[in-house]
Formats: C-alpha cells, sequence, structure tokens
C-alpha cells in the first residue's frame, strides 16, 4: 500500500501570454468559469481527493490568488449583516484551514519543472500532487480522486493522460507506451514535446500529477530543454526505472483553459451542467447553432445573425 497523499501543489508562476490583455494584471489561474476562478476548481478538487494541504507556488503579480484563499473579513460581515447566507456561504466553504495553506515564489517562470522544484523544501520526503488549473476536468469522481484510488496500489510516479490528436503532440509529454493495463499504462519513457511525426504515441500527460520526492534530485540536475525551460517530464523520464511510472487514463472531459477556445468550450460546458443556468446555456448553444458548410464554395457557412 503507497503512503497517503496529503500534499498538494498548485503551480501558478507562468505568465499567461495566451490571454493578454486579460491578464496583464490579474493571474490567469483567476479567470473564472461562469463565477469561480480557474484555481478554484483545483483547490476543490484536491480537498475532494483528500488533500489536506495546499502549497502554491506563484509569482509576480499572483497577489490576487492569496488574497481568494485568505478570510474576507469585511466582505463576510457585509453579507452576515444583509442576511445573504448564500454569498457568505460562497466565499468561506471552501477555504482550507488556517495554517495549511503556503506560498512560495517562483523567482521567474523558467518551466513547471523549476515551479515544482520551488516547493521542495515545503513538500519535505513524502509524495504529493500536481496541479495545473489551467486544466479542468469535468468528471462525475474528480480526476484526482480517481488518480488517488489507483496510485494506493500502483504507488510511485502517476500522472494523468489522455489521446490528443497526433497534429497537438508538439504540446505536451507523450508516453512511449510499454503496456497498457485497464486505465493503467505503464511506460518505456516519456518525451516533452515531440514532432507529431517522432512521437512514440498520442497518449498525452495533462496537469495532474502524484510524484515521489525522488523528482526533486533530478530537477536539480536538470538544465532548460525544450522552449528553454526547465521541464517536468524530462525529470519524469529519469525517475523511470527507479520509481514505478504510469500513465492513467482518467474518466472525464477535460478542458484545455490556457488556450481561449479550450475556455470558451469549458464555459459552455459548465454551465450547460448548472442547475440554474443549463437551461439558458443550452438555449444559447441552439440559438447559435450553425448549419455545417456544404463546400468551400458560395454554399460555405455565413454566420447567422442572433435574431436577425
Ligand atoms: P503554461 O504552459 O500554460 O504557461 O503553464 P503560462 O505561462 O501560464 O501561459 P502562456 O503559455 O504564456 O499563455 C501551465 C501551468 O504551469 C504554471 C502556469 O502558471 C500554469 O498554471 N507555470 C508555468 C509555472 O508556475 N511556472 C512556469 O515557469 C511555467
Amino acid at each position: 500500500m503507497a503512503q497517503r497523499v496529503k500534499k498538494a501543489v498548485f503551480p501558478v508562476g507562468g505568465l499567461g501570454t495566451r490571454f493578454l490583455p486579460a491578464t496583464k494584471a490579474m493571474p490567469k489561474e483567476m479567470l473564472p468559469i461562469i463565477d469561480k476562478p480557474l484555481i478554484q476548481y483545483a483547490v476543490e478538487e484536491a480537498q475532494a481527493a483528500g488533500i489536506e494541504e495546499f502549497i502554491f507556488v506563484t509569482g509576480r503579480g499572483k497577489s490576487a490568488i492569496e488574497d481568494h484563499f485568505d478570510q474576507a473579513n469585511e466582505l463576510e460581515k457585509f453579507l452576515a449583516a444583509r442576511g445573504k447566507t448564500k454569498e457568505l456561504d460562497a466565499i468561506r466553504r471552501w477555504l482550507p484551514s488556517a495554517g495549511k495553506v503556503a506560498y512560495v515564489r517562483q523567482p521567474a517562470p523558467l518551466g513547471l519543472g523549476h515551479a515544482v522544484w520551488c516547493a521542495r523544501t515545503l513538500v519535505g520526503d513524502e509524495p504529493f500532487a500536481v496541479l495545473l488549473a489551467d486544466d479542468l476536468v469535468q468528471a462525475e469522481e474528480p480526476c484526482l480522486g480517481q488518480m488517488m484510488t489507483a496510485h494506493a496500489s500502483t504507488g510511485g510516479n502517476l500522472v494523468a493522460v489522455m489521446d490528443v490528436p497526433r497534429s497537438q503532440v508538439d504540446r505536451y509529454g507523450v508516453l512511449d507506451v510499454l503496456r497498457t493495463q485497464g486505465r493503467l499504462i505503464a511506460a518505456r519513457t516519456v518525451v516533452e514535446k515531440p514532432s507529431p511525426a517522432e512521437a512514440p504515441s498520442t497518449l498525452s500527460i495533462i496537469g495532474r500529477y502524484i510524484l515521489q520526492p525522488s523528482v526533486f534530485s533530478h530537477l536539480s540536475r536538470l538544465k532548460q530543454g525544450t522552449g528553454g525551460e526547465i521541464q517536468l517530464t524530462d525529470a519524469l523520464a529519469l525517475t523511470i526505472g527507479e520509481e514505478p511510472f504510469h500513465g492513467y487514463r482518467f474518466e472525464g472531459r477535460r478542458f484545455d483553459c490556457g488556450d481561449k477556445v479550450g475556455f470558451l468550450e469549458a464555459t459552455m460546458a459548465f454551465a450547460m451542467e448548472r442547475a440554474d443556468m443549463g437551461e439558458a446555456a443550452r438555449e444559447i448553444a441552439r440559438q447559435h447553432s450553425m448549419p455545417k458548410p456544404l463546400s468551400n464554395g458560395d454554399d460555405a457557412y455565413r454566420p447567422r445573425i442572433l435574431n436577425a
């Protein structure tokens, strides 16, 4: 039985350049899907999976995240005085208890591997989870919870994986598959951002990991890799052979909210699932549903103007 995972690391030190100008003065991880910031979805997923300690790796301009996970005394008093119990609950139900949240700075955005390495002292010598808030997974059982169950028997390093179109493998860490057993995939190695022609498979790592602390010593020795960044995937490749390493094909639908189209899709998908606005969201989708282009010529799709 593997050691229980109690700590989670949330790397939020990236610059979010794909969302400029929105992210000029606001962290990307605070962008909301409907009314909840991406980072809160990730923290709630970790809480549901039994995580007890929350470590944020922040950077410049990320103080809104600290404020979000702090008690808002004035706002709470204001809401309480007006009897707004629902709103009061919405700002405090999910707050981790005092002393269970820690922040460490990544001095410069040198890559995901570097961000995780910055958390080494706070993590110490125990297994830990890593959640990237811009990967949002809609699932009956939250993705990290599924992984925790699998990890209790596999131990070692476990990463969430999904098949992506071959043309997109150069955005991901990709598994060289050794064998598959149900949702678990043993890998020969992992490759960061391979070209579509050279990728060993299309099975790609998304932003959920359960890692052993041994990854830190590999990260310490790593030089900058693909894209001039210190890559977590490169350190993981070095652990294979030392520790069990598995991909976990999670159940659920993942949205890349670091990408504008992915963000839009997530907004619609989450709105449709909500009791208070599902019907309205489906109506919007219906009104905007557009006939497929018949050809590239005159019959090609022209946008329909709503209510025209
Ligand atoms: P991304 O690869 O999406 O990078 O990071 P980014 O800088 O945030 O966004 P773009 O590409 O410029 O638009 C994935 C996750 O890893 C964190 C980010 O904050 C994000 O949550 N990250 C990335 C760090 O914490 N530090 C880094 O150096 C890089």
